[in-house]
C-alpha cells in the first residue's frame, strides 16, 4: 500500500504578501563522541567546560561571540548535540508537528511535552535546557503561567522557560522571573498566535520594526534573560539586538543575533518537504534512514540477515 504523505502536514502552502512555509514543520554515549564536558569546537562562543549558564550567554553577547540552539525532544539527539557542543537545547512546542504529527504547534499539551523535556534535561550534561510553554499554558494569568513554569522546572527538569508575545506579557514575565523561573522571550512571528497574525508571515518589517524594539525593551525589563526573534527582516533584528542587553537568538532573523536556533529536523533534513527560507540542511538523514530500512528489508526478505554472525 502506498504510504500516505505525513510531512506534508508540516507544509502549509507559501501564500501571498511574506507568508512563507512553516518551520516546523542518558543512555549509551556514541563510539567515537566526546564525553560530556568536553569542550568542542562548537563551544568557542559561549560555552564553558561544564554546564551552559544564562550568565554564560550573557557573556558571549558582551564578548561578541556567538551561540548555537537547537530543539531536541528525546534521549540520543540531546546527547548528540550536546556533545557536539551545542550551547542551548530547546524542548520546543514544535514537538506538536515534529513529534506528535500535528499541523500546528497549538494542539501539543504541557503533559505532552513534560516527558520530552525530562527525557532531554537527563541525557544533556552541558546544554542549557529550555522548554516551550505550550498555547494555553500561560495565556490566561500570571499565575497561570507561574504553575506552567514551575511544572517544567520541576517535572520536566528545565532550567529556564520560552513563552511567546510582546510587552503585553510583560507583567507575566516580571511574577514568572520572581518566582525563580527564567524566561526566554520569543517575538516576531509566534507560531502559537499563527491564526491571529493570518499565516507565517514576516514580522517587524519597515515601521512595524519600533513595535519590535518596544517589545523586546518591555520583556527584558520585566526581567526576560534572553530575547528570541523569528521571521524578523535582519535589518529590524540587528536594531532589537543593539536596543536590548541581553542575548538574542535569531530563527530566520540575519545574522546580527547572538544566537542562532534551527528545528533538529529540518537542520539535519530528517523532515522531507519544502523548506522555510531560512532553513539550512546540515545533513539529508531522511535519504540515510530511507536507504538503511530499504537494505534491512531486502536482507531480510532474501535471508541474508541474520547471518550466522548475528545468530547464537
Ligand atoms: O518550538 C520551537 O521549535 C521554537 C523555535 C524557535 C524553533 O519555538
Amino acid at each position: 500500500m502506498a504510504p500516505s504523505n505525513p510531512e506534508s502536514r508540516n507544509h502549509p502552502e507559501s501564500g501571498t504578501n511574506h507568508e512563507t512555509t512553516a518551520p516546523y514543520g542518558s543512555g549509551p554515549s556514541a563510539a567515537g563522541a566526546p564525553s560530556a564536558g568536553t569542550p568542542s569546537a562548537g563551544a568557542a562562543g559561549a560555552a564553558p567546560s561544564g554546564r551552559v549558564r544564562i550568565h554564560h550567554l550573557q557573556q558571549a553577547k558582551a564578548k561578541g561571540a556567538r551561540f548555537a540552539m537547537l530543539t531536541a525532544y528525546e534521549q540520543y539527539t540531546a546527547e548528540i548535540f550536546d556533545q557536539a557542543g551545542i550551547e542551548v537545547l530547546l524542548i520546543g512546542d514544535s514537538a506538536s508537528n515534529n513529534v506528535f504529527g500535528n499541523e500546528s504547534s497549538l494542539p501539543v499539551t504541557v503533559d505532552e511535552l513534560l516527558p520530552l523535556c525530562r527525557a532531554v534535561a537527563r541525557s544533556a550534561k552541558r546544554a542549557l535546557i529550555v522548554a516551550d510553554l505550550p498555547f494555553g499554558s500561560y495565556e490566561v494569568s500570571a499565575e497561570q503561567a507561574v504553575a506552567t513554569g514551575v511544572r517544567f522546572l520541576k517535572e520536566g527538569l528545565a532550567q529556564a522557560v520560552k513563552i511567546e508575545g510582546g510587552a503585553y506579557y510583560a507583567p507575566t514575565v516580571r511574577a514568572m522571573v520572581q518566582a525563580g523561573i527564567p524566561v526566554m522571550a520569543h517575538i516576531g512571528f509566534t507560531p502559537q498566535s499563527e491564526h491571529a497574525l493570518g499565516g507565517y508571515r514576516v514580522q517587524g518589517r519597515g515601521d512595524d520594526a519600533q513595535r519590535l524594539i518596544d517589545d523586546a525593551v518591555a520583556l527584558v525589563d520585566a526581567g526576560a534573560f534572553s530575547v528570541l526573534m523569528e521571521m524578523v527582516p535582519a535589518d529590524t533584528a540587528a536594531a532589537v539586538d543593539a536596543a536590548i542587553k541581553v542575548p538574542t537568538i535569531g530563527i530566520g532573523a540575519g545574522n546580527a543575533t547572538t544566537g542562532q536556533v534551527l528545528v533538529w529536523q529540518d537542520m539535519a533534513g530528517l523532515r522531507g518537504g519544502k523548506m522555510a527560507k531560512f532553513v539550512k540542511q546540515y545533513a539529508n538523514l531522511r535519504g540515510i534512514l530511507g536507504d538503511a530500512a530499504r537494505t534491512y528489508a531486502e536482507e531480510v526478505r532474501s535471508g541474508t540477515f541474520p547471518g550466522p554472525e548475528h545468530s547464537f
